[in-house]
């Protein structure tokens, strides 16, 4: 084993391909050279608009397509944030030597702040989210931890309250973790941006058949081919950047015909449906399973979390050692 990784998703709604190709890929090739711990970061979901959410539901539905896109519980542990108290408790002990300072500097923070109506929205969870995070990654001394560019900047502060407890308490319990990077997406949205709900450009893990045509058929392509008979570039069509994903072997045979007008983008949209549906059939098949066995949601989620519990609470006991908190003689 090459050392542990932490990683964790927030449970806010059906994961969709970007998911699959920016996060899930990267987990399931780490899961055999790393002891992983994978996580439904439902605590952090709350950061913005508690009130508003049903984070039990989505969690259960974050944990249905993990599973579905082949995450195995028998070789990493998937568990429930809110399940193991021991990050309410060590987030606790965090905040007392966290800087507010270092928090209000945090640029995705400022960022939220901007975005959000400012007053009641701006919490002090929101503010501390970076401490948080680190409480998930330090209570299992991971080493490694998978994320996106956009993360990085929480992930210093991590290390910089690392660094900061094991100075403070004289000790060394916990090792400074390090990213692993994940590559820019493979995959953008349909319509050429970032895949994400917010701009509606997604393909969903359980995307039913029809939904899943309808999409690829109102796909953007070549503007410049208006005709059938016109030759198309498929340099700037969406529809032919998703090819290169699901169709890698064909794609000089469907470049040559997009630029000799041997084939129209209707069939070449159908083609792709097909390939995206033969990837989306199995993990949708077995995501429907799932959904149709609670029982057997509930195990693997319990095993998780008590795999995770024994970990978190060895790591709490010895950080509350060397802070000296208790009741000694
Ligand atoms: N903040 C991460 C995100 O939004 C999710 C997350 C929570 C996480 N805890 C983590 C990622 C610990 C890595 C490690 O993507
Ligand atoms: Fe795009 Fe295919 Fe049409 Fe060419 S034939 S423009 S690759 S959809």
């Amino acid at each position: 084993m090459k050392g542990r990784i932490l990683s964790g998703m927030r449970p806010t709604g059906r994961l969709h391909l970007g998911h699959y190709f920016g996060v899930l890929k990267n987990w399931l090739q780490l899961t055999g050279d790393y002891e992983c711990f994978f996580e439904i970061a439902d605590l952090h979901a709350l950061t913005e608009n508690a009130e508003s959410k049903e984070t039990d539901i989505s969690s259960r539905e974050l944990l249905i397509d993990f599973l579905a896109s082949g995450i195995d519980p028998f070789r990493a542990v998937v568990f429930q944030q809110s399940a193991v108290p021991q990050h309410a408790q060590l987030h606790l002990l965090l905040s007392m030597i966290t800087p507010v300072g270092w928090l209000e500097r945090c640029p995705t923070y400022k960022d939220q702040i901007n975005q959000l109506d400012l007053g009641p929205n701006v919490t002090y969870g929101l503010l501390g989210y970076p401490v948080l995070m680190t409480t998930d990654i330090i209570l299992y001394k991971a080493d490694t931890v998978p994320i996106g560019k956009d993360q990085l900047p929480h992930l210093e502060l991590s290390r910089e309250i690392v660094r900061r407890f094991n100075y403070l308490f004289q000790c060394s319990i916990f090792p400074e973790p390090a990213e692993k990077l994940t590559e820019v997406p493979l995959l953008l949205g349909l319509d050429g941006r970032k895949m994400s709900k917010s701009y509606n450009n997604y393909i969903l893990l359980c995307e039913e058949e029809t939904a899943l045509w309808e999409k690829v058929r109102n796909m953007v392509t070549d503007p410049a081919r208006v005709k059938k008979t016109d030759p198309g570039h498929p340099e700037v069509c969406s529809v032919f950047s998703y090819h290169r994903l699901f169709s890698p072997q064909e794609l000089p045979q469907i470049e040559q015909s997009c630029r000799s007008a041997g084939i129209g983008c209707v069939q070449c949209k159908k083609n792709l449906f097909e390939r995206i549906n033969a990837f989306i059939s199995p993990i949708r098949e077995k995501g429907a399973l799932l959904a149709g066995d609670p029982a057997q949601l509930d195990r693997i989620i319990s095993d998780g979390n008590a795999k995770a519990l024994s970990v978190a609470e060895s790591t709490y006991s010895q950080a509350v050692k060397a802070m000296k908190i208790g009741f000694r003689a």
